[in-house]
């Protein structure tokens, strides 16, 4: 009985590693550093408050893109994240280019493992998500459910092997695309319905859930990828607006509640938004279940976190010969500010306790027809000199800060380290800002590190 009671305790009040109380949310940036921008140079655009987290990626192959290789990758940020003079969380993710399966040597595993454990005795907690939006067609490893899964019970299990007691500083995010348009056919790693190929017949075979003999947008989008709950900390899924019709290459303020929708897929306009919910089924009590057979997949009560999200705005076409330019009457602030009110609001965070960190996507890049700015917290240092914009995406910057400072106060921020003081956080020779003065929440940990201890113990003594 006082077993049960504590038990009962402990799940009510266990955090994941790196989850903030209730009512709080981590807010962080992907930054460019193909376009030269760095976590300090993002602090200074937004008024020298430290963001709580940054993002960025490694080709866990080291030899797909080379330029981002972990030995490549890793060290630098690091001196990017210590540049910073905050706690920051590093976020990582990690692309396994190699594929999946014995793709994946066991030294790629080993190295990655050890660069985890100096990213946090660097003084930095981590996200690490792996292999994501694997239920899309377009990287190399996708839309393969159990290759998937085997990998990343074989990678977390050795990477919180090698962190040991550093494994409550590190959360492994398993973070599918959002569903809307699957199963996105086409693409390079799409089974056609056609092949003969056994790979394929078997993987439509696990990823038609609902044994119509076809893959189609009726199927779950993210079950058949889960890797089971004592293998994933934190769920998270990619949202983005590129408009509000394809192809996408309007400028558009997204329709209302579109951020929500995609979130929750929408089982009366499923064809747009995706007719299976994310969040209720991985983040609540409701927990996940197979759509035929009714067998649990998750227990949920997870946290969630909104991995990478952007409103894009198309301000060139890609194929410069093209006359003139993709029409631009709508005002990127008025794009941007109406996508974060969507979920950066007091009301949506009630509405979704479970939702505890977002992540912006700083990109200003080429994709399909047009040249999209992603960044709602100002121009990278060196854009390409295509995007003649700098003052306008500064406008949105400011108006992202005007809006954080009014209406946001659910964000949490870095802590300065108490070696360094504050000096760094200011611009060198500029005026020094303590990031404490403004009075905003800073990253707490203690809670959750209770929480974790009580669980381990409990786990491991009965
Ligand atoms: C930027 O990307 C290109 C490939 O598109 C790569 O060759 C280059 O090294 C990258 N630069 C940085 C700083 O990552
Ligand atoms: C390993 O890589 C090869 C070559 O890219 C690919 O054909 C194969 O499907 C991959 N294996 C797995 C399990 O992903
Ligand atoms: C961070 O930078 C300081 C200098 O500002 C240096 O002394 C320290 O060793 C660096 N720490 C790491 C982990 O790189
Ligand atoms: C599959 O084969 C049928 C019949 O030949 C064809 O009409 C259809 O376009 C094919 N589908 C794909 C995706 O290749
Ligand atoms: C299967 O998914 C559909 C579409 O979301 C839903 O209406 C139905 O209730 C689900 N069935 C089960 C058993 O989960
Ligand atoms: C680029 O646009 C020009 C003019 O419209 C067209 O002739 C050409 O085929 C296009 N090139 C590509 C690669 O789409």
């Amino acid at each position: 009985m006082l077993l049960r009671v504590m038990l009962l305790a402990a799940t009510a009040f266990a955090l994941a590693p790196l989850e903030p109380p209730a009512g709080k949310l981590i807010f962080g940036a992907w930054y460019d550093r193909n376009l030269s921008d760095t976590p300090s140079a993002v602090n200074s655009r937004f008024g020298y408050k430290p963001l709580a987290m940054f993002q960025t990626d490694v080709d866990f192959s080291g030899v797909v893109k080379p330029w981002t290789s972990p030995e490549a990758v890793i060290p630098m940020f690091m001196q990017h994240l210590n540049d910073t003079n905050t706690d920051a969380i590093a976020y990582l993710t990690v692309y396994p280019f190699q594929g999946l399966g014995s793709n994946i040597t066991d030294a790629q595993v080993n190295d990655m493992g050890r660069r985890l454990v100096l990213l946090v005795n660097s003084g930095h907690k981590v996200f690490l998500r792996f292999a994501p939006e694997m239920n899309g067609n377009w990287f190399n490893y996708g839309q393969d459910p159990a290759s998937f899964i085997s990998t990343w019970i074989r990678c977390i299990t050795a990477w919180r092997n090698t962190l040991g007691a550093n494994a409550k500083n590190v959360a492994f995010i398993w973070s599918p695309n959002s569903g809307n348009g699957y199963p996105y056919p086409g693409g390079i790693s799409w089974p056609n319905p056609n092949s003969t190929a056994q790979f394929d017949i078997d993987r439509i075979k696990l990823l038609d859930t609902n044994k119509n003999g076809k893959l189609d947008p009726l199927d779950d989008p993210y079950a058949p990828y889960y890797p089971g709950d004592e293998y994933v900390d934190w769920v998270g899924i990619s949202i983005y607006h590129y408009g509000n019709q394809w192809p996408w290459i309007h400028n558009s303020i997204p329709v209302s509640n579109k951020f929500e929708k995609f979130m929750q897929g929408d089982p009366k306009d499923g064809e747009t938004f995706g007719y299976f919910p994310f969040y209720t089924p991985y983040a609540t009590s409701a927990g996940a279940r197979n759509n035929i057979t009714g067998a649990q997949i998750s227990a949920g009560n997870k946290p969630f976190i909104v991995s990478e999200t952007a409103a894009t705005y198309h301000f060139a076409w890609v194929n410069e010969s093209t006359i003139g330019a993709p029409v631009q009457d709508i005002p990127r602030t008025a794009v941007k500010q109406a996508w974060w009110k969507q979920f950066m609001n007091s009301d949506f965070i009630a509405k979704y306790p479970q939702f505890k960190a977002v992540c912006t996507f700083e990109f200003i890049k080429e994709e399909e027809l047009t040249w999209r700015d992603f960044s709602i917290l100002g121009p990278p240092p060196n854009p390409h000199p295509v995007s003649n914009f700098k003052q306008l995406d500064q406008d949105v910057a400011d108006l992202f800060a005007k809006d954080a400072a009014a209406s946001m106060p659910f964000v949490l921020y870095a802590n300065p380290l108490e070696s360094k003081g504050n000096a760094v956080i200011s611009p060198s020779g500029g005026t020094t800002k303590s990031p404490t003065s403004d009075g905003g929440n800073r990253l707490v940990w203690s809670g959750a590190a209770v929480a974790f201890a009580i669980t381990f113990w409990l786990h491991f003594h009965f």
